[in-house]
């Protein structure tokens, strides 16, 4: 059975204040639920101030990128050590920002990947396609190609600190929302793909979050499906009242 798990991202958003009262917030609400994992990463330089915020509470903290180099002259990059310094457990890792606005490749999010696993962090590793290619019916040739890309080399110990999260670009910030059938079909793609890489004990165990313009009114119906695992949430996670609704629907699923 795998637990399922929420985790929102902040994105460039909030302030130091709107940050802490916002994670403050989330712990106050949340303080009862334990039938789900929660995490939240908020921008880099607030991490410390919601490490506080938090510290009474099971909601863990995340970041929203690393770089897969220990130290040295990379102006502006931060590192494993560094999160881990500052109370993190999980990362995002191959957002769909990262790769498509900024110019991540597959084998910059690779190397993020393993660098993460093997410092200690639980990466986030997301995926999704971009709407000429879901129209172009190559969805699942895009994302295959993303999992395998991503979790090359890979052994079957360290792929098992892995989140992914299925997010099609098309539905990210956009108000439209994948069906819940669209999300099943492509989470069941990818499990059927973790089985042929990994094994199926391995696939079976693995979360895989769908992400997207999920709100608190899809939540439910997006849970329902027998592959969707938990939600990568954008907007939706930097409202108290949204994002706590979202994790006390999933609870009850
Ligand atoms: P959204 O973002 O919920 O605002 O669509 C999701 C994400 O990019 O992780």
């Amino acid at each position: 059975m795998r637990k399922p798990f929420i985790a929102g991202n902040w994105k460039m958003n909030t302030q130091s204040a709107t940050a802490v009262a916002l994670a403050a917030g989330l712990a106050r609400e949340l303080q009862a639920v334990d039938q789900v994992d929660v995490a939240v990463c908020p921008p880099f330089v607030y991490l410390q101030s919601v490490a506080a915020a938090l510290s009474a509470s099971s909601i863990a903290l995340g970041a929203q990128d690393v770089y897969f180099e220990p130290n040295g002259a990379f102006t502006g990059e931060v590192s494993v050590e560094m999160l881990k310094d500052c109370c993190v457990n999980y990362v995002i890792i191959g957002h769909s920002e990262r790769r498509h606005v900024i110019g991540e490749t597959d084998e910059l999010i690779n190397k993020k990947i393993a660098a993460a696993i093997a410092g200690g962090l639980l990466p986030i590793f997301c995926v999704g396609e971009l709407l000429a290619e879901r129209e172009a019916g190559k969805t699942n040739q895009v994302v295959m190609n993303q999992v395998k890309k991503g979790l090359a080399g890979l052994c079957k110990e360290r792929v098992q600190a892995v989140t992914i999260a299925y997010e099609p670009v098309w539905a990210i910030g956009t108000g439209k929302t994948a069906t819940p059938a669209q999300a099943q079909e492509v989470h069941a793609m990818i499990r059927q793909l973790l089985t042929e890489m990994y094994g199926k004990q391995i696939a079976q165990s693995l979360r895989i979050q769908y992400g997207g313009s999920a709100k608190p009114s899809n939540t439910a119906e997006l849970m329902a499906q027998p592959d969707v695992d938990g939600l990568l949430v954008g907007g939706a996670s930097l409202k108290v009242e949204d994002f706590a609704a979202m994790v006390k629907t999933a609870a009850k699923n």
